[in-house]
């Protein structure tokens, strides 16, 4: 069952339990609207709902996009929640994310764990919200937060949802603050569909078009969900909410949608094989041995990961180069709000730069960015594995050498592995992580690990020249 429902003195708690995510299928919304009927008939004072596993819910379960949508349908079973006599309370935990947020959004209030998100990221798989997103968002936070959101599906946090108007309060735990709220209080709560729409302001539709065209040039949904935001405006809440599934359900079997799942479902298919999940060394201290451009954007990437990180270069002039190199990227993340001072002033901490191989003695990774030479990455490899602990993984960021000509020279050449970033390497996401001819299970499993850590997306690829993403972008430009 994935939806269950017991009740305590008059109040309902209702679990959705699909794991890992709760995604909302066929079975999860049937078990929703039998809750709704549920604590109606029990004439309850109020619903709690929450996730199991400590998330809400990541949305309507993309697995299906590609099969005819089977009754009830999202939009009719929430339109029963908000039209509901009995109030629900959302108690959001983890993520509440595209159907999450708007299962979240039908009801009378919402209450936030303070790391939880919510968000409405339909746009990222090549759709727009399809069960009311588009007309309980702006009604909640206004036009301009609501059309920010939902073009640029990107989620918010608790604290941001909160001072957006979106939920009711930030909470450590949001089942039993749910439980405290006074039922006078929850009672004066206006349904949301009640919810007068923001007045039309088309100055911000046009702003909103022009930056959507520059910043997700060729993309489908952001317009169209712009389009349908602006429309829903003068329309009675329940045809905008038509009018906005008609679009999700165009846009679901179009080709873009069709792509982006595609990605999606690749994506998460590219982790760790299940025989290399449980061997990963944990890595806390690693080195990187070259401060250049990519040196340095492997380094920050390490270090905003939480690593503790030796940058070892060949002299001052390199080590000068690689503090103001990653001291840049630092400032970069300060100014756009990716970090605050304390957590800047956190990686400098954790960073030393040095000349003395010494430093390596302690950690257990290191990987080689210096420039394409085999002699060069010979004798960095030889005076790491000198220093480091046996069992410490060597990684090289080559991108066309021969991973098992660097390892043929050492002592234990099952511990050498390529790790490939792609510049600037503290974005990009591919991490190309090479398996030579004898690299040990436990050294990929790392190479796995880091990038997990890391949020990037593995991707295995064999010794071979230019391995997996550069033999692409050849034929690419060679086209
Ligand atoms: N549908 C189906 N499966 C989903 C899913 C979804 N919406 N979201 C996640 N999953 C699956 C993944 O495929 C993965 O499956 P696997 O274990 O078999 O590989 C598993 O759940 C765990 O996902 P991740 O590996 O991504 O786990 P993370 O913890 O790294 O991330 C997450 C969790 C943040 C929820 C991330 O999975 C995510 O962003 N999911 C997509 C959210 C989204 O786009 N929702 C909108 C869906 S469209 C919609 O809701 C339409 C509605 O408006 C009608």
């Amino acid at each position: 069952m994935q939806v269950t429902m017991r009740s305590e003195n008059h109040v309902g708690y209702v679990t959705l339990s699909n794991p890992p995510v709760n995604a909302i299928g066929q079975a999860l919304r049937q078990g929703l609207l039998e809750a709704v009927r549920w604590a109606e008939r029990d004439r309850l004072d109020r619903v709690i709902v929450f996730g199991a596993g400590g998330v809400f819910a990541a949305g309507a379960d993309a697995k299906e996009f590609d099969s005819p949508p089977q009754a009830p349908h999202l939009p009719e079973v929430l339109n029963a929640i908000d039209e509901s006599f009995v109030p629900w309370i959302a108690a959001i935990e983890g993520v509440a994310l595209g159907g999450g947020a708007e299962i979240a959004m039908a009801c009378r209030m919402r209450i936030m764990a303070p790391d939880a998100r919510i968000g409405l990221p339909e746009v990222t798989l090549g759709v727009i919200p399809g069960a009311g997103g588009t007309a309980r968002l702006p009604r909640l936070v206004g036009l301009q937060k609501a059309v920010e959101m939902i073009t640029m599906g990107k989620p918010i946090g608790a604290q941001e949802a909160r001072s957006a108007g979106l939920v009711h309060a930030v909470e450590d735990d949001p089942i039993e603050a749910a439980f405290m709220v006074n039922s006078e209080e929850l009672g004066c709560i206006v349904p949301t569909w009640e919810f007068h729409a923001p007045a039309h302001d088309p100055d911000l539709f046009r702003m909103a078009r022009e930056n959507l065209k520059a910043k997700m040039a060729g993309q489908e949904a952001p317009l169209r969900a712009l389009e349908v935001i602006e429309a829903g405006l003068s329309l009675p809440f329940h045809q905008a909410l038509m009018q906005e599934r008609q679009v999700f359900l165009e846009l679901k079997t179009g080709p873009q949608a069709k792509a982006l799942r595609h990605i999606f479902f690749a994506q998460r298919a590219a982790k760790a094989p299940a025989h290399l999940r449980d061997l990963a060394l944990e890595v806390r201290h690693a080195v990187v041995v070259g401060g250049g451009t990519m040196g340095a954007g492997i380094a920050y990437a390490l270090l905003a990961a939480g690593l503790q990180v030796t940058v070892l270069e060949a002299d001052a002039a390199g080590l000068q180069r690689a503090e103001d190199t990653i001291g840049k990227l630092t400032e970069a993340s300060l100014k756009r709000g990716i970090i605050d001072a304390a957590q800047a002033a956190d990686q400098r901490r954790r960073m030393t730069l040095s000349t003395e191989y010494s430093e390596a003695a302690s950690a257990q990774l290191a990987i080689e960015a210096v420039f394409e030479d085999m002699a060069v990455k010979h004798e960095i490899l030889a005076k790491l594995d000198a220093v480091m602990p046996a069992d410490a993984v060597l990684a090289t960021n080559t991108s066309y050498l021969d991973v098992n000509e660097m390892a043929a020279r050492l002592m234990d050449p099952t511990r050498v592995i390529g790790l490939h970033f792609f510049a600037p390497a503290h974005i990009m996401k591919l991490l190309e992580i090479v398996q030579g001819a004898q690299s040990s299970d436990r050294a990929i499993s790392t190479g796995y690990a880091l990038a997990k850590r890391l949020g990037k997306v593995p991707v295995l690829a064999g010794v071979c020249d230019g391995f997996i993403g550069n033999r692409i972008l050849a034929r690419y430009r060679e086209a």
